[in-house]
């Protein structure tokens, strides 16, 4: 990437805009938590999400989003965002990541954008994912996704010095993950089993001191396999992602995000090709951040917001008068 675009990004300077994002969406979604109505609480995060996008001075296009225009009305894949000054960017973002965890008031519902410049996030269309990721510190390439369930696991153990039985693995509970489960119970390691939000089951593995969760795998959204990739890149660590396509009406998906190879098997920086930033506020509670709270006529959410150019990871508590 050329210095100019780096400059023109302004990451330091948008950074604390996108917490707000992200704070915004946190807050209005979590009036729905617990209330049995994922859609409610996605289409109030994705209200909240957008006017405070548009308040910020980028000429922002939405590459990762609710979907395709047909199919959502706000933040759709390609609608421009921002008050149309300042640096063009591309915006990949997911206002509730974790619908059913927030209607059901479950662990690690998060809202989550990232930003970087024009042209740096790959238009993941909206079909599964099989990721792998592991945390920073190891040898690049360690582990792959064209490796067994048994030699990822080994290869993991090998290079923290620990036996299999020692490496913590997360995968999404799915009935497509029964082979992966029943293999990694084979070569005796430990399994993590979440329902929904896999952009958070990746980013476990950043912080594995604080989490317990070495490596992550399997398959789920590949607009969140985007998200998580910006995230380790500015946290460290490694995914690999290879899109998943079940009929016709997916790889047309993946023609019109302009994909022809389609059983290309990307890298983090394959899908973030330039320095990002990265903010999620937690929703309700979880391993990575703790949920929004209420007290006293307040609201007061934690949001961790990143750039991947510094390394820079900083938790905000934030607290506001509740309106
Ligand atoms: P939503 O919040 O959009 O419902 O996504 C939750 C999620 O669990 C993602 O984290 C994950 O990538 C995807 O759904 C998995 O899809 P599926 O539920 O079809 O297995």
């Amino acid at each position: 990437m050329s210095q100019d675009i780096t400059t023109e990004f302004a990451d330091r300077m948008l950074s604390l805009g996108l917490a707000r994002v992200s704070e915004a969406a946190a807050i209005a979604s979590a009036k729905l938590i617990g209330r049995g109505d994922e859609k409610a609480a996605d289409q109030a995060a994705v209200n909240a999400m957008r006017e405070q996008l548009n308040l910020l001075d980028i000429r922002g296009v939405v590459v990762i989003g609710e979907g395709e225009r047909d199919e959502a009305p706000m933040l759709f894949i390609g609608e421009e965002v921002g008050s149309g000054a300042g640096p063009e960017v591309d915006i990949a973002l997911d206002p509730l990541e974790g619908t059913t965890l927030t209607a059901k008031d479950m662990p690690n519902a998060l809202t989550v954008i990232a930003m970087g410049p024009r042209g740096s996030l790959l238009h993941a269309p909206d079909v599964y994912m099989d990721k792998l990721a592991i945390g920073p510190g190891y040898p690049d390439g360690l582990v792959d996704l064209d490796m067994s369930v048994t030699e990822r696991v080994r290869a993991l153990a090998a290079a923290k010095g620990a036996a299999p039985g020692d490496v913590k693995v997360c995968v999404l509970e799915r009935p497509r993950h029964d082979a992966i489960v029943r293999e990694l119970r084979e070569v005796g390691a430990q399994i993590r089993l979440i329902t929904d939000g896999d952009v958070a089951g990746v980013i476990h593995c950043a912080e594995p001191e604080l989490t317990g969760i070495d490596m992550y795998m399997g398959a789920g959204g590949a607009p969140e396999g985007v998200l998580a990739a910006a995230a380790l890149k500015c946290m460290g660590g490694q995914i690999q992602g290879r899109l998943l396509f079940r009929d016709d009406d997916e790889r047309g998906r993946a023609a019109k995000a302009g994909i022809t190879e389609l059983n290309r098997k990307y890298s983090r920086d394959d899908m973030v090709t330039a320095d990002v930033i990265f903010a999620a506020t937690g929703v309700t509670d979880g391993s990575i951040l703790p949920g929004l709270k209420r007290r006293g006529g307040y609201v007061e959410t934690e949001t961790i917001l990143m750039r991947s150019r510094t390394g820079s990871v900083r938790r905000l508590r934030y607290r506001t008068r509740e309106l």
